[in-house]
């Protein structure tokens, strides 16, 4: 599989893991890059967050020693804020990642995330800002914006501004997560810019992933819902057996207590996605369990379950 360069780091290969809040904890990125994402990426933190309170900050950056490369995805609209953000947080990320495709109404009323398009001055305003904060590689992930003319507008001012990466989430803000990815207009972007284009959306399989590389011609392909509790959704697109749900489960336990993720209920969130896929499971006990050692106990009689 090919390499990808995005600035100052050669990736592995061109799988992404995404961003996702209550997902991508230290734990889970690790497990995701193990089964071959080759670039990781925290949920999004509003800069504020990081900046008034530092357990905030630590656990926006909280890693594993081989959860490398990985870019820490943050939001904010005010260039100086979001400069001093990158800079306490420096020596922790490989890369910096800028929010600019969340939909919700909530991050949206805050005038971030998704709401930056209708600005793109500001958003220049905000690439220049992390371009100042550090050497260390930058990159943007923008949904479409509704006019196909303005998708092509705002990539070339993130280009413009100094971004080494682009991620395009290929549906529009009002589509929220469903819908089809408008792949064709990708390919668009891609054909206009410079600077690695990484797709995001549409891929669930070997065929699919295979069908979006081909379709958009992008540098890089980022998965998401694809893999929550599915982290061998990695392999599988390149065409090798996954880790399966269950081992998945375990494992992920294992990496939690290993590097000190304890956060029990974010856990528990994504034992339940593991456990969908896993049937004739009691995911209520799970859902009651207080402790690791109760959860990895529960994973510990699931998997004897499964193997009997
Ligand atoms: C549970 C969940 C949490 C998400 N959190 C984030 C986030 O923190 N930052 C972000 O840029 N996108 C977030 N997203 C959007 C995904 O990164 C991705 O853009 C979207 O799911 C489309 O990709 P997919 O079709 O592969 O799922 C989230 C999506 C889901 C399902």
């Amino acid at each position: 599989m090919p390499t990808l360069k995005i600035g100052s780091l050669t990736l592995d290969n061109q799988l992404l893991l995404a961003p996702m809040f209550k997902v991508t904890d230290p734990a889970f990125r690790l497990l995701c890059r193990e089964q071959g994402a080759a670039l990781t990426f925290t949920e999004m933190t509003h800069s504020e967050a990081i900046l008034r309170n530092p357990r905030v900050a630590a656990q926006a950056s909280h890693t594993t020693p081989s959860d490398h490369p990985f870019g820490i995805q943050v939001s904010s609209a005010q260039p100086d804020r979001l400069i001093q953000t990158i800079q306490l947080l420096e020596e922790k990320a490989d890369l910096f990642d800028i929010n600019l495709g969340c939909p919700s109404d909530r991050t949206r009323e805050s005038g971030i995330g998704s709401a930056l398009l209708d600005h793109p001055d500001r958003v220049e305003a905000l690439i220049h800002a992390m371009r100042k904060a550090t050497q260390k590689p930058i990159t943007a992930k923008i949904r479409l914006p509704s006019r196909p003319q303005d998708a092509l507008d705002i990539a070339k001012r993130i280009e413009n501004a100094g971004a080494d990466g682009l991620t395009v989430h290929a549906r529009t803000v009002l589509q929220g997560h469903s819908g089809p990815v408008d792949l064709d207009l990708v390919a668009k972007v891609k054909e206009t810019l410079s600077i690695p284009v990484i797709n995001n959306g549409g891929v669930w399989n070997q065929e699919t992933y295979e069908y979006v590389l081909h379709t958009t011609h992008c540098d890089g392909v980022m998965l998401a819902r694809s893999a929550i509790g599915n982290p061998g959704i990695f392999a599988q697109v390149q065409g090798k057996p996954g880790i399966s749900p269950v081992d998945g489960l375990v494992r992920y336990l294992d990496h939690c207590e290993t590097y000190g993720f304890l956060h029990v209920g974010r856990i528990k969130t994504n034992c339940l996605h593991f456990l969908s896929a896993i049937p004739k499971t009691k995911k209520a006990d799970f859902s009651k369990a207080k402790t690791i050692t109760e959860l990895k106990a529960l994973a510990a009689e699931v998997k004897a379950n499964q193997t009997n």
